[in-house]
Formats: C-alpha cells, sequence, structure tokens
C-alpha cells in the first residue's frame, strides 16, 4: 500500500538539515504501523514525506503502485482528499464551527453536495461514537472529545489510509487510551491502514508493527508481538 525507496530529505536553508537518509519501508494494506524515535529524528519528515504533503529531495514514494513524484500538484491533493486521512496532536478544529460542520468541511472542499455531506458527517461521528457533539462547538468539548471528531473528521472521506502525527500527545494517558481504542477498532473493522507517529510506547505497543527511527533513519522494524488487542 505504501512504499518509500530511499526517500532522501534536506531541508534547505541557512544551514542544511538532513531529516531524511536513505529510507526504505514497506507498509502492507490494514496494517497499523507505530513509528517512534527521539525529537527530531525525522518521524513528523517521514510521515508527511509518505503522505506528499512534503516533497522529497530524492527516492520515491509510492501509494497503491502509484509514484508520487510523477503525480501533478493537483492530482496529488486531490489524492490526497480521496485516499487519506491526517490526524495532528494539535486538533485543528474551527472553532467557529460546530462538530458536525467542522467534520463535513472536506467533502464539501471536495465538491460534495451539502445534504450528502452532512449525512456522512452524521453516521461518521455515530462511527466514533460522539453523535451528541455534532451541534457543539470545539470550546465545548474536552480534549478527548475534539480529537474524536478530529478522527471523524479523517475518516468522513473513508480514506484507505490514515496518518497520524502525536494523536494522543495532548492528552491524558486514560484518554488517550480511549483515542487508540478508538483507532485500533476502526483498523479492524474498517481494515485501513494506519500510520501513526508517537512517542508514547503504550501507544506504539497496540500497533501491529513498531518502526524505530534514529538520525533520519529507521533503526528498528519488527512486529509487535502483542498485536492490535494489547
Ligand atoms: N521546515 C523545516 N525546516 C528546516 N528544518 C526542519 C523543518 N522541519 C523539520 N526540520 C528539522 O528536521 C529534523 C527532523 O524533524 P522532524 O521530522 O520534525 O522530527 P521529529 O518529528 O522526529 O521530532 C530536525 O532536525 C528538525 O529540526
Ligand atoms: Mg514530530
Amino acid at each position: 500500500m505504501i512504499e518509500a525507496l530511499e526517500v532522501h530529505k534536506v531541508y534547505e536553508g541557512e544551514v542544511k538539515v538532513q531529516a531524511l537518509r536513505g529510507v526504505n519501508l514497506a507498509i502492507r494494506k490494514g496494517e497499523m504501523v507505530a513509528i517512534m524515535g527521539p525529537s527530531g529524528c525525522g518521524k513528523t519528515t517521514l510521515l508527511n514525506s509518505l503522505s506528499g504533503l512534503d516533497d522529497i529531495t530524492s527516492g520515491e514514494v509510492f501509494i497503491a503502485g502509484q509514484p508520487l513524484s510523477k503525480m501533478s500538484d493537483r492530482k496529488r491533493t486531490r489524492f490526497r482528499a480521496e485516499e487519506m486521512g491526517f490526524i495532528f496532536q494539535s486538533y485543528n478544529l474551527i472553532p467557529v464551527l460546530s462538530g458536525v460542520e467542522n467534520v463535513e468541511l472536506p467533502l464539501l472542499v471536495s465538491g460534495v453536495k451539502p445534504r450528502k455531506a452532512r449525512a456522512r458527517a452524521i453516521s461518521t461521528l455515530e462511527l466514533v461514537g460522539i453523535p451528541e457533539l455534532a451541534h457543539k462547538r470545539p470550546a465545548e468539548m474536552s480534549g478527548g472529545q475534539q480529537q474524536r471528531v478530529t478522527a471523524a473528521r479523517a475518516l468522513v472521506n473513508e480514506p484507505t489510509i490514515v496518518w497520524a502525527d502525536e494523536p494522543t500527545g495532548a492528552l491524558d494517558s486514560e484518554t488517550s487510551e480511549e483515542i487508540m481504542d478508538l483507532l485500533c477498532r476502526l483498523n479492524e473493522e474498517q481494515k485501513q491502514t494506519f500510520v501513526l507517529v508517537t512517542h508514547d510506547p503504550t501507544v506504539a505497543h497496540r500497533a501491529h508493527r513498531i518502526i524505530r527511527m534514529r538520525d533520519g533513519l529507521i533503526e528498528h522494524d519488527e512486529p509487535n508481538g502483542k498485536g492490535v488487542s494489547g
């Protein structure tokens, strides 16, 4: 589903930063993969390179067999909108919009008719277990509730791949476990591929596979004996 071949990423600036130094990786459909490693080792850069949010310096990324570098910006943007969902540490919800309005927004942006977008947003809020948050604003929600709305927003387009960068980074351990229960359930039920960056070993241990990075390279990559059910 996701393949990286000799991916290099250099940030050009006053000082050049070699953020990725030749990453090779293959992720199968339906896998839940955790990426760990010290701060600054390139986790976020790898996630953004695999999803095509960032351009890479050399190498190639294939998603479902398609090389990202060969796609036009427009095609890549559309591919992301149709096939991918994103969950970040900061919830990035729009404060003046309600839960359901935040969730339906990506559909409206990609041209889905309002009535259909609303119906899908509501059913996604139900899937994520928070129909009661449909008409609340982010400020009226707890951190865990906001992160669930973010998850609903990431899933509303029924993506084949969900990227999550520190999805539990701003949550206490109990709430973070609830969010991981949710992500694991969705991974099992919807067969989506999940790639998540985390500092937290208890989060990583919920994944099928743990990749450890250091200095822009993959240091370890092994199946996680425990599997998704913990
Ligand atoms: N936009 C950027 N411009 C310049 N350097 C960057 C940029 N983003 C990240 N870096 C650098 O690239 C390296 C990897 O960063 P990052 O991928 O954010 O690491 P991690 O997510 O593992 O903490 C770090 O040295 C960081 O300072
Ligand atoms: Mg990061």
